[in-house]
């Protein structure tokens, strides 16, 4: 039997909730660890052969531990009661609604998990922010669970998740650094050292980071934020390659050669996406507007805003190199998740460049090993001339041109003289990601445009 202070649920079996919790269960046997989702289907599917979700190495994590010290269910409430430390994993997105739409995020599902937690709890917990929040929202929710009429203590902390999805799994194994904020108090000090005995199952010491509450919420936004800003700085630059015949990969290798700058998070590409980035950014510029420090608001919202603008050139450019038009014609997408090795296509730039592309009437076809069924509620209502084909052969039959949206190492083993044979004349590649060989594609017959370089064209 497990003891009652190592009971830990997560509210939240999500892309972050799943594969983290599945980490600890495997690396702290003597923990019973329980997932909890409203979402019947997703809870469904992390009990069955075939996961919810696509993520490299996940699926041998989850079997070895399921059943044994995880377990994944529906019933929120009786594992609140079961449980003495609590992670909340639920969705933070943006709000579309009322005061600070499009920008600031939407705590209902954190709140509601609050008021749960409140409701159903017989005993003290620990409540544990997994999701990304703003700043200060640990306040809040310290409120709403001290608000409790049984005498109860909570204990709220800090502990954002870092991992990326696509090396998940390779993240919560080795994690650079856990993230652990806790109140300043003694019961909030009490917490924290059983969260860091938690992470010590596996985690050296030195690589968990202990801080106050706000820190540790303002961290994993900046983190963010920062990430993203790389992104954006190089995708700018890409664009003043394109007009000035340098390189964009020899310029990212060269600065990134700097150890002061570092070679990571340097590769220009259509435009970052996943759930995280832009609402944490917005989030993060929300909060700056809210302190009343516009200048500091406006900076961070240009990260977004030049992530928007390399989306459109991208198509822009492929508009202007066929001949002005796409109003008819095949255009194939290679890849519609945000990134390699996931299923996941939340804010994937494919989804906007797909948008822009039936919008000048491209007939589209789109092939992604992974996310084909992510990419139809996507595009689910959208008006268009669109297929979606794991084939990418077939994909490519007929098409006037392919354009390389995701970073897929399996798009650069494809039999691409066949795809020409099959393709309408002249053909036409846009490698979004410069991940192919453009000399030899050039060398086929292709009119080659890589990102942030000098075309390779029969035509100009
Ligand atoms: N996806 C990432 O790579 C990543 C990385 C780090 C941090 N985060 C943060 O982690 C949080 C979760 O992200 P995600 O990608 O896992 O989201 P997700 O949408 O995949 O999962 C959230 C889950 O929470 C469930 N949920 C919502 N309200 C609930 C409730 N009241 N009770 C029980 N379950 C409820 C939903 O049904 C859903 O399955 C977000 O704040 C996100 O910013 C995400």
């Amino acid at each position: 039997m497990f003891k009652k202070e190592k009971t830990i649920l997560c509210i939240g079996a999500g892309y972050v909730g799943g594969p983290t919790m599945a980490v600890i269960a495997d690396k702290c046997p003597e923990y019973k660890v329980i997932v909890a989702d409203i979402n019947q289907e997703r809870i469904d599917g992390w009990n069955s052969e075939t996961l919810p979700i696509y993520e490299p190495g996940l699926e041998s994590v989850v079997k070895r531990a399921r059943g044994k010290n995880l377990f994944f269910t529906s019933d929120v409430f009786a594992a609140i009661k079961e449980a003495s430390i609590i992670f909340v994993s639920v969705n933070t997105p943006t709000k579309t609604f009322g005061e600070g739409a499009g920008k600031a995020a939407n705590l209902q599902y954190w709140e509601a998990t609050a008021r749960s937690i409140v409701e159903h709890s017989e005993d003290d917990k620990i409540v544990i922010e997994k999701s990304t929040l703003p700043v200060r929202t640990a306040e809040a929710m310290h409120r709403i669970l001290q608000s409790n009429d049984k005498g109860l203590n909570f204990d709220v902390i800090s502990n954002p998740e870092f991992m990326a999805e696509g090396t998940a799994i390779d993240d919560l194994n080795t994690p650079d650094r856990v993230l652990i904020g806790a109140m300043e108090d003694e019961s909030g000090q009490i917490a924290l050292q059983r969260i860091v005995d938690l992470y010590s199952c596996w985690v050296p010491k030195e690589r968990i980071k202990t801080t106050n509450v706000w820190s540790s919420e303002l961290s994993k936004l900046v983190a963010n934020a920062m990430l993203a800003q790389r992104i954006s700085s190089i995708n700018s630059i890409s664009a003043i390659c394109e007009k000035t015949d340098a390189n964009i990969v020899d310029v990212s290798e060269a600065i990134g050669l700097d150890s002061r700058i570092g070679a990571k998070f340097l590769k220009a590409g259509v435009g970052f996406g996943g759930s995280c980035f832009q609402k944490d950014i917005l989030n993060l510029t929300y909060l700056c507007e809210y302190y009343n420090l516009p200048e500091v608001a406006k900076y961070w919202e240009s990260v977004v805003d030049i992530n928007n603008y390399q989306e459109s050139r991208f198509v822009k450019r492929m508009i202007r190199k066929m001949f002005n038009t796409v109003a008819g014609k095949k255009v194939t997408l290679f890849g519609f998740a945000f990134k390699a090795d996931t299923g996941d296509t939340r804010e994937a730039p494919a989804k906007y460049i797909s948008k822009m592309l039936l919008e000048e009437h491209a007939q589209l076809a789109i092939s992604d090993p992974e996310a084909l069924e992510n990419a139809a509620k996507d595009l689910d209502g959208i008006e268009g001339d669109y297929e979606l084909i794991k084939c990418p052969y077939e994909a490519a039959k007929g098409a006037h041109a392919i354009a390389i949206i995701t970073e897929w190492n399996e798009f650069k083993d494809y039999d691409y003289k066949k795809i020409f044979d099959s393709m309408e004349k002249p053909a036409f590649i846009f490698d979004g990601r410069n991940i192919l060989d453009h000399k030899k594609l050039y060398e086929i017959g292709f009119n080659v445009y890589p990102l942030g370089q000098q075309a390779l064209s029969h035509l100009e």
